[in-house]
């Protein structure tokens, strides 16, 4: 029989564990998603891991398959994703170890695959990138564990695979950005337009360049302070899943509504 879920989590380094389930290796128009998608039961709703660099972390940021990752997933059955992120502050009231729920977004990613629509005419609406019903179910559950969770937020997607400069730090504050990482785009609108729902949660593991005077953001430094905070952000996603509403029931799931699709979706 096929693999289905309903709700998938794309997860960095740290979370591969989060669900013990069954292995499924998946295989799209768009080639193989970054690694085989984990599926099991939690909280009787039907969950698919995938991570998203890989388990190896064999995929830089910029060459993460977005496209096969959101198809591959869609083509389980799946309609809302949560995507836990490593971001790093652009605000010095906002230190390493805080959560952020964001709300916005602004794309300063380069050259990269961020649409499956190079035929036709399909625009969806991206004025609010994240998933209402998926930003409150981290919120009240990073709530009922005590996590601090900043609601909303703007996250800058930079191209890397470097970090930012100081100045160009200094602007993405400058320009409203709250946050800033390398991963959030284009996940959050190839899943836009697939019409599922996405909502991330993102740990400062960093003060970004601009921010701090001294040394420069590490690799070091953003995956020591991941480990750290990895059991506290496990258990929100878990008690997320089980807050997300049963159905589909925003507007994420209306996108494409009354647009005529060159192909038909998974
Ligand atoms: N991910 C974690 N910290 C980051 C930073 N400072 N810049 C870009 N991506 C990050």
């Amino acid at each position: 029989m096929a693999p289905t879920a309903d709700i998938a989590v794309i997860g960095g380094s740290g979370l591969y564990a989060l669900l013990d389930g069954t292995a499924h290796e998946l295989e799209t128009p768009y080639g193989p998603p970054s690694d085989a998608v984990t599926i099991a039961e939690v909280a009787g709703r039907r969950v698919a891991f995938l991570p998203r660099h890989g388990r190896d972390h064999r995929h830089p940021p910029h060459l993460i398959p977005y496209r096969a990752n959101l198809w591959a997933l869609r083509s389980l059955g799946v309609r809302q994703v949560l995507a836990p992120c490593a971001v790093g502050g652009l605000r010095p009231e906002l230190g390493p170890g805080t959560f952020v729920v964001p709300d916005q977004l602004i794309d300063r990613t380069s050259g990269r695959a961020q649409t499956y629509y190079d035929q036709g005419a399909v625009h969806v609406p991206f004025a609010d990138p994240y998933c209402p019903n998926g930003r409150r179910a981290l919120l009240s559950a990073a709530a009922g564990r005590d996590v601090t969770a900043v609601d909303g937020g703007t996250v800058v997607v930079v191209e890397g695979p470097r970090f930012s400069t100081r100045a160009e730090s200094r602007w993405y504050a400058s320009i409203g950005g709250t946050v800033v990482n390398m991963t959030g785009h284009p996940e959050a609108v190839l899943a836009r337009e697939l019409a599922l729902c996405y909502s991330s949660i993102a740990l400062i593991t960093d003060l970004d360049a601009g921010v701090q005077a001294g040394e420069s953001v590490t690799q070091d430094e953003v995956f020591r302070v991941f480990a750290a905070n990895t059991d506290r952000l496990r258990g929100v996603l878990l008690d997320a899943l089980a807050a997300l509403p049963a159905a589909q029931d925003c507007v994420c799931g209306h996108a494409l509504d009354g647009i005529t699709l060159p192909f038909s979706l998974p």
